[in-house]
């Protein structure tokens, strides 16, 4: 299985901003067997990235998008008109849930709408601080995941790509988080493989990537890419700063040859 680094640029950098750090990450980035690097800029920089990039380096993702095709639906952007453009798009993201209040119908319809269009969906997972207090992870995850997959056929699943991120790890904002321990994320990884596991059997539990994010950054992206279940990161504020995302990168080289 490939290893998945996917730095979420949320809403930072102008477009001329990221096309200047886009080159210089492609400066520095060479391509290698069974690494995935992917950026998820804003919106308004997708139509210029996606003709600079090389796809074989970095490919793009969508932050967010609609689940209907097209329509009367003003200041939106739909993922069929994203096809050209990205490979992958981020869905349910917690601060889409939050913050805009995206439903789990909007999150199902979304993972839908990206495989429909050929693109493939991150879906993002995640407790807040208040439900791990409560003991109610396990629950959240098991929900989460499958009302997520709900609207994708069993063979479907492993063309979904899920990514475990801890609402309370997360460092937006410049709030000081408390990062997750790598025991904490095995524990929900062997949840989300297990709730796989039942509900599409052994395969699809085996073959579907799930990720971490959540205040990953170069101390402590080894000790998560170590997990056996890990299949890569998700990664916000790091990414953002070239040295730190590519000595990401270079770990996650250095344990794929090692693995
Ligand atoms: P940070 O890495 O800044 O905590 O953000 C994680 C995230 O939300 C990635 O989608």
């Amino acid at each position: 299985m490939k290893t998945y680094i996917v730095g979420n640029w949320k809403m930072n950098f102008s477009v001329g901003e990221s096309s200047l750090y886009l080159h210089k990450l492609l400066l520095k980035i060479r391509a290698a067997r069974g690494l995935e690097v992917v950026v998820a800029p804003s919106l308004v920089s997708l139509q210029s990235l996606s003709l600079q990039t090389d796809r074989r380096k970095i490919k793009l993702a969508a932050q967010n998008f609609f689940y209907r095709d097209f329509g009367a639906y003003t200041g939106e952007v739909s993922v069929s008109q994203l096809r050209s453009l990205v490979d992958y798009a981020i869905v349910g993201h917690s601060e889409r849930r939050y913050i805009f209040k995206e439903t789990d119908k909007d999150v199902r319809n979304k993972v839908a709408a990206a495989l429909r269009n050929g693109i493939t969906p991150i879906l993002c997972v995640g407790e807040t601080e208040s439900e791990r207090t409560f003991g109610e992870t396990a629950d959240v995850i098991r929900d989460m995941v499958l009302g997520g997959l709900s609207e994708v056929s069993a063979e479907d699943v492993k063309k979904v790509i899920l990514a475990y991120e801890p609402v309370w790890a997360i460092s937006g904002s410049g709030r000081n988080v408390k990062p997750a321990s790598p025991l904490d994320v095995k524990d929900v990884f062997s949840l989300i493989r297990e709730t796989l596991k039942e509900t599409y059997g052994k395969e699809t539990a085996e073959e579907t990537p799930l990720l971490f994010g959540g205040s990953v950054s170069p101390d402590n992206a080894g000790g998560y890419l170590s997990l056996s279940d890990c299949n890569g990161l998700l990664i916000g504020g790091a990414s953002l700063i070239a040295p730190k995302f590519i000595d990401i990168i270079e770990e996650a080289k250095r344990l794929k040859s090692e693995k």
